[in-house]
Order: C-alpha cells, then sequence, then structure tokens
C-alpha cells in the first residue's frame, strides 16, 4: 500500500533531507587519499548531534553504523572501517536521518583524489540516470516510466543496473511501499499520484549486474569485482513536477 503524504508531512521529509543532504556535502568535502570510511562515519554522527537529528541506519535490522560507504567493488551497505581511502578509488556515501518521525534518504559517490577517465564516466552516467528517473516522476506517469528512464541511460552508456536492490517509498518508515526497480517497462506498475514519496537510487555496475553478500551479512559487492556506483535522492512527486527533497543546494 502506498502511502501519500499531505503537504506539512512533506515539509517535514523536506527539513530531514535537507540536513541528510547537508552532511553528505560536508561528508564529501572530507574525502580525499589517507581517510578512512570510520572518520567519515563518526563525522556523520557528530553532525547529526549537532542537528538534533537521529541517523536512521544505525540500529536498523541491527546495522551497526551510523553511514553506509561503499568503496569500488562494494555495491552497498559497506561497513565504515579502519581502511584508508586510497587515490583512484570511488566511495558510495549512502545516509539518512530520523526528523519528527519522518525519514530522510540520499547518496552519492565520490571520486578519492583523481580517477580515470572510465570511473569519472561511471559516476557521471549513474548521476544523470538518477535524474533521468526523476524526471518521469510525474502525476500520470506509470512507476515503470521512472524504472525505464534509468535503465535506458545506464545501459546506452554500456554500464548495468543491480537487479537484487531497489529504491522505495519513504515517510514515516525507511522504506514504504512501493519497490522502484532500476530497470523495467514504460507504462507499467502503478500510477504515480501527487503525495508520493519516493527514494529513486540507482546502483550501476561497471560490469555485470550480478552482485553477491559477503560473509559480514552486510556488504553487497559486484560478483566481478567491477566498480559500482549508487545515487540516491528522495523525491515528492507534486501537481508541478517532481520535488527533490534531498538536493545539495
Ligand atoms: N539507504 C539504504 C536504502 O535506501 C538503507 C541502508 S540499509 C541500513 O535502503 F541498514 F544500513 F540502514
Ligand atoms: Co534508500
Amino acid at each position: 500500500m502506498v502511502i501519500l503524504k499531505l503537504p506539512d508531512e512533506i515539509e517535514k521529509l523536506r527539513t530531514g533531507n535537507l540536513i541528510v543532504a547537508e552532511i553528505l556535502g560536508q561528508l564529501r568535502e572530507r574525502v580525499r587519499p589517507g581517510v578512512t570510511t570510520r572518520e567519515l562515519d563518526e563525522l556523520s554522527e557528530a553532525l547529526c548531534r549537532k542537528k538534533r537529528v537521529k541517523p536512521a541506519f544505525k540500529g536498523y535490522r541491527g546495522y551497526p553504523f551510523a553511514l553506509c560507504a561503499s568503496v569500488n567493488k562494494e555495491v552497498v551497505h559497506g561497513m565504515p572501517s579502519d581502511r584508508p581511502l586510497l587515490p583512484g578509488d570511488i566511495v558510495s556515501l549512502d545516509f539518512g536521518v530520523n526528523y519528527k518521525g519522518y525519514f530522510g534518504d540520499a547518496a552519492i559517490t565520490v571520486p578519492v583524489g583523481t580517477v580515470t577517465a572510465e570511473t569519472q564516466r561511471l559516476l557521471r552516467v549513474t548521476e544523470e540516470s538518477l535524474y533521468d528517473g526523476i524526471e518521469e516522476a510525474r502525476v500520470g506517469n506509470r512507476l515503470g516510466d521512472v524504472s525505464a528512464a534509468v535503465q535506458r541511460r545506464v545501459e546506452d552508456a554500456g554500464f548495468s543496473v543491480v537487479r537484487d536492490y531497489v529504491g522505495h517509498g519513504i515517510g514515516r518508515s525507511m522504506h514504504e511501499d512501493p519497490q522502484i526497480p532500476n530497470y523495467g517497462m514504460r507504462g507499467r506498475g502503478i500510477e504515480l499520484r501527487s503525495g508520493m514519496v519516493l527514494a529513486i537510487e540507482p546502483m550501476v555496475n561497471e560490469g555485470s549486474w550480478h552482485v553477491k553478500v559477503l560473509p559480514d551479512g552486510w556488504t553487497v559487492v559486484t560478483e566481478d569485482g567491477k566498480l559500482s556506483a549508487h545515487f540516491e535522492h528522495s523525491v515528492a512527486i507534486t501537481e508541478n513536477g517532481p520535488d527533490i527533497l534531498s538536493r545539495i543546494r
């Protein structure tokens, strides 16, 4: 069941998502060779305390950190560690908060130092696929229009979309209906309505879409060991078009 949000609920979701966007911006500024993802996790917690919000992921199904930090072949749910980031790495930072009972959720992938042109292309295409999906998040469109737009951008570029993990509705729970695959067919799926809030989050692999979960029970990695990127925004569907709640201003 998809829960429609009232205007005052969308404003709470906006506040929480803006805090997520600000914190992601500050984490991004900190990314450089030598920094550890544990330091980024600690910074994210400190910023939550300062803004008086709760990190959404910590304790979620037993997840032990505030931040998901997925390096290189790690797709999502990477756990912060003491391994310093190296020049040429990419790191996906996925972060969420609970603000007055409403969730914010967004993700960015950040290059560490100088990365290859092909790696830059992976990041650019993944972010573009997110914006292509958002562009379709309009009253009267169908969910499949969002999914198909993401998939098309990714596959036209020669990359692949992860099948096993999807975007989601967001509100008083971090994960609500509908599930939002990053592949699908135009014209299929539920009709989009004003008041829906969707977390659209393409996970894009340089090689094949196949992934596996490491024995830690969390870290999702590409099966072929090639790179993966992830961008996510929480977006309200309004009569005036898509409203990106988690946009870094
Ligand atoms: N941001 C992720 C999502 O969109 C949630 C991270 S899973 C957690 O589904 F367990 F780390 F919270
Ligand atoms: Co999400």
